[in-house]
């Protein structure tokens, strides 16, 4: 199955990757995306600190957008498939904006 192509990061899709991202993501990888969520320390290997950490699978928003979907194996990083398609892709930019610009 061919990956979907990625909608434009609207005002209104970034509104959405942020209420999405508070609610399901910050627990653990934080506000602020530099992985010290609340629960982050009980978190085992620890969340990704998007800021600093390489991305083990990629930064690019369609892999960002699969790890999203489908997690990352052994970790505490779960698949979020119950979020529909276009939160994910909310979610990817959202977390590639907490990136450092190169
Ligand atoms: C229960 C804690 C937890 C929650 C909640 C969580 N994550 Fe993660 N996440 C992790 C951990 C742990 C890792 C690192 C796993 C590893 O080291 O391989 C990770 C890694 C990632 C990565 C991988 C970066 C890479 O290295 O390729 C992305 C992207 C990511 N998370 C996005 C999200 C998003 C978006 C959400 C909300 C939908 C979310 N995470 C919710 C724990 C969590």
């Amino acid at each position: 199955m061919a990956a979907p192509a990625p909608p434009a990061p609207t005002p209104a899709l970034m509104k959405l990757a942020k209420e999405t991202y508070d609610v399901t993501c910050a627990a653990c990888h934080g506000a602020t995306g530099e992985g010290n969520g609340p629960v982050a320390f009980a978190v085992k290997p620890p969340p990704r600190n998007f800021v600093k950490d390489e991305f083990k699978a990629g930064d690019g928003v369609e892999q960002i957008f699969k790890t999203v979907t489908s997690g990352l194996p052994n970790t505490k990083m779960v698949g979020y498939a119950a979020l529909d398609e276009q939160q994910r892709w909310a979610l990817a930019y959202y977390v590639r904006a907490f990136r450092p610009k190169r």
